[in-house]
């Protein structure tokens, strides 16, 4: 039981790059089922309600998202009984070619702390040259409106899915992304899957390695594209780690956050 729940280490690297990549989530004679489903899609199912009485379970695509190892990184991001958002099967079909997209999902979601994760399961093998997501880490904490951000292109440390078959990228809704070409001629399908928490996402991961010193480099990734502002993207990070874990006086470096708290004229007063 909870075999599959993410380390402490795997959390930070979550907080402070927005994502994770994970192979072997899905077999691969359950991903060509599904990719068979991902063609047949016919819509949302019912906004905002529990995904374990929402999400199919006579499916392919119902089985996949209910895998141990898929269930507990959802337990771990988001909570054990959390809520289905939304789904969708990209479609980039054979040939088709993308300009600048870059845009942010998650329009009007400012609320401190909380998150929500997607999913994105890559049924089949996903070369280079087919057009995997592209997503650029750490940029979460940036909320922008959308498509504002369209001109961004090739920042530093962007990645993008080259994956085999059964892979899954779960990312925080707030990362920059967009879509790539599809140089070959097969048609490409991201299925993307949105949930919610609806408990304070604090320790619902594996915490036997919290107090592992590699936590704070992990936090402290320089992914590139951050430069002068480093330490302001550290600072959030550190913020959000103090609430996960559960360690309110968790800090970095030069102790960024306790400068903020120390307030001479509250202890005046
Ligand atoms: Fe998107």
């Amino acid at each position: 039981m909870n075999r599959h729940l993410l380390s402490a280490k795997k959390m930070a690297q979550f907080v402070a790059s927005g994502y994770l990549s994970l192979d072997g989530m899905v077999p691969k004679d359950l991903c060509i089922a599904c990719l068979k489903e991902m063609a047949d899609d016919h819509g949302y199912l019912d906004v905002g309600t529990s995904f374990e009485e929402t999400w199919p379970t006579d499916t392919a695509l119902g089985q996949a998202f209910r895998l141990p190892k898929v269930q507990e990184l959802i337990h771990s991001l988001i909570d054990p009984n959390p809520l289905y958002d939304h789904h969708s099967p990209h479609l980039t079909p054979a040939g088709q070619l993308r300009g600048p997209d870059t845009y942010q999902d998650s329009v009007i979601d400012f609320r401190e702390h909380y998150f929500d994760i997607q999913l994105s399961l890559f049924a089949a093998d996903t070369p280079d040259e087919i057009g995997g997501t592209f997503l650029i880490p750490g940029t979460h904490f940036r909320n922008v409106r959308t498509s504002e951000i369209t001109v961004y292109q090739h920042m530093r440390d962007k990645v993008w899915a080259t994956c085999p078959a059964g892979t899954i990228y779960v990312w925080n809704t707030r990362i920059w992304h967009g879509a790539r070409s599809n140089h070959t001629d097969r048609d490409h399908y991201m299925y993307k899957l949105r949930i919610n928490p609806i408990t304070p996402q604090v320790r619902h991961f594996d915490t036997s390695d919290l107090n592992d010193p590699a936590i704070g480099n992990i936090l402290n990734t320089n992914h590139g594209w951050e430069s002068n502002e480093h330490r302001y993207e550290l600072m959030q990070r550190v913020k959000l780690w103090c609430f996960v874990s559960s360690q309110p006086d968790y800090d970095l470096g030069e102790h960024f956050l306790r400068r903020i708290e120390s307030n001479p004229q509250l202890a005046a007063a």
